[in-house]
């Protein structure tokens, strides 16, 4: 692994950056010379990304974090700490879900998705806001879903738990945005990646936005001048839904 150095450089951090939304987002924040954390569970897909982008010039550190544990998200800001210094950046991005009609949809599924969608996106911004409310700055973005504001069948918990991380980020807004942190939602429609099912993928995927796309949205908002912020994004596919 490359020797990383602590330095004035901002730090961004996404969660479940082995694929898809996570990956372009943390590429995205390299491209414009941030270090990147890149987090989640699969270690040699991380080393992959990571590797890709330390390739190209830039700095990235890949760490295993699971975010529905404390301890482990507890260690990998730790990690983090003594690498890089510090996160100024926190994008709020693993997340699963299962396609399924509430009948059909276990305990363990709503356990599963509440675990990593509501609690992790809580223990990631606990582990990254007392320092960031000590340095009166900091991002931390949200990839919440369009499910969160609009209704759709056969995805009650996966909409139950991204209404819960956007009611929980309105309110650490308002909380937090006169100490000089700025908590950014983004709600995206359909995004081409594996969360959905192979068929779907490929009957819609023309008419899907690609992972890039959100990360456009992510950057540019972290690129706005000091005097502004964006609250809230929603992103769909140009047809809408699918
Ligand atoms: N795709 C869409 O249409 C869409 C639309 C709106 C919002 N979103 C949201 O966007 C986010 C990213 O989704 P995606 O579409 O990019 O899905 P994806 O391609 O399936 O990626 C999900 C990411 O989450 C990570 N992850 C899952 N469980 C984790 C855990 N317990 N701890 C740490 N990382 C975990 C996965 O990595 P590991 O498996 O390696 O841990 C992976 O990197 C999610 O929050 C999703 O709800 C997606």
């Amino acid at each position: 692994m490359i020797e990383l150095e602590k330095n004035n450089i901002p730090v961004a951090w996404v969660t479940g950056a082995t694929k898809g939304i996570g990956l372009a987002v943390a590429n995205a924040f390299a491209v414009i010379g941030c270090k990147v954390v890149l987090s989640g569970r699969n270690r040699s897909q991380l080393e992959i990304n990571a590797g890709k982008i330390i390739d190209q010039g830039g700095a990235a550190l890949p760490l295993v974090c699971d975010v529905t544990s404390e301890t482990s998200v507890r260690t990998a800001m730790a990690t983090i700490t003594k690498k890089f210094g510090g996160v100024d950046v926190l994008v709020n991005n693993a997340g699963v879900t299962v396609f399924e009609s509430f009948e059909k949809t276990t305990v363990k599924e709503f356990d599963q998705i509440m675990a990593t969608n509501l609690r992790g996106y809580f223990l990631a911004t606990k582990a990254v806001l007392t320092a960031m409310l000590k340095q009166k700055k900091g991002h931390i973005f949200n990839i919440h879903s369009v499910t969160a504001v609009a209704t759709f069948t056969n995805s009650s918990v996966y909409a139950a738990s991204k209404a819960g991380t956007l009611a929980m980020s309105r309110s650490l807004r308002a909380e937090v945005r006169k100490k000089g942190i700025r908590v950014v939602d983004i709600l995206p429609g359909a995004v081409d990646t594996d969360m959905w099912e192979k068929p779907t993928r490929k009957k819609y995927h023309s008419k899907m936005m690609q992972p890039e796309d959100v990360a456009d949205a992510v950057v540019s908002v972290y690129c706005q001048p000091q005097r502004m912020t964006t609250d809230e994004i929603l992103l769909r596919p140009v047809e809408g839904d699918l």
